[in-house]
């Protein structure tokens, strides 16, 4: 059973305030990034897995997307999303990508942005991707990057000059990892890149192009806090295609 972290009030209201859902994606410093692993959404049926506030789902059909279909375990997400969406080619539902089904070959892409880590059975969900795409589809999806989850548990320590360290503990023990973040034993799923890029393969995959991400200097620039991702990978980016 899957860990529905966003319906507790405390972890709600925290990530709520968080930039990039006050500010949507432009509050994600990830964002040109991603979107330069997109393909041109126009005329696409697109998922959208974890699609939280629904901020990428109507980005889609902004674009041009035929259809988004946005997916999320959390009432607390798909309440948000409906409410801040006012378009029928936008079907929000609550599902648990943990046992999920998708009809075969019903969409051209499939979207996900850092919520593949909460999911367990990562194999049997990129089984299910495959299957759901046409073929020549895409798969886009964002992580906690392995180094980062396995960097943040524990989390940074600061060496003899006061500067922050990032050691990385038990990288090959692969499984759950728990972590303070809003709420006590927020549930992750600790995978490496090996095993992320793996299971794609093995699913029938190609991969297209992976992004280690880290800010530019104009980001920096702007943001100084940012200067902390060049110390280790926050996130992985990753683009795939239906054979
Ligand atoms: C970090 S948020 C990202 C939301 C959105 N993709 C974005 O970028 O703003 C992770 C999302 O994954 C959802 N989630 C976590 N575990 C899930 C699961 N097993 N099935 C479906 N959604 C899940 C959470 O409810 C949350 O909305």
């Amino acid at each position: 059973m899957a860990q529905n972290i966003y319906d507790n009030p405390d972890f709600f209201a925290g990530y709520s305030r968080l930039p990039r859902q006050v500010d949507g994606l432009d509050g994600a410093p990830e964002w040109p990034a991603i979107r330069r692993l997109l393909p041109d959404p126009s005329d696409k049926r697109v998922a959208d897995l974890g699609c939280g506030f629904g901020w990428a789902s109507r980005w889609f059909r902004e674009r041009g997307a035929a259809s988004v279909l946005g997916l999320d375990l959390s009432q607390n997400m798909i309440a948000r999303a409906k409410a801040d969406t006012n378009d029928s080619a936008i079907d929000y539902r609550i599902a648990d990508l943990d046992t999920l089904d998708l009809p075969a070959a019903a969409f051209d892409l499939v979207y996900s942005a850092l919520t593949f880590h909460y999911v367990q059975d990562f194999a049997r969900l990129v089984r299910t991707i495959h299957t759901a795409l046409t073929p020549g589809g895409d798969l886009v999806f964002t992580i906690e990057h392995p180094i980062y989850m396995a960097a943040a548990h524990p989390r940074w320590t600061a060496d003899e000059d006061g500067r922050k360290t990032w050691p990385v503990n038990g990288y090959a023990r692969e499984g759950e990892r728990r972590t303070d973040w809003f709420a006590k034993g927020v549930l992750k799923h600790h995978r490496t890149l090996a095993t992320t890029i793996n299971t794609l393969i093995g699913a029938g995959f190609a991969l297209q192009r992976m992004e280690e991400f880290a800010p530019t200097p104009d980001q920096i620039a702007e943001n100084p806090n940012l200067a902390e991702e060049l110390e280790r990978p926050m996130m992985l980016l990753v683009s795939a295609r239906k054979a």
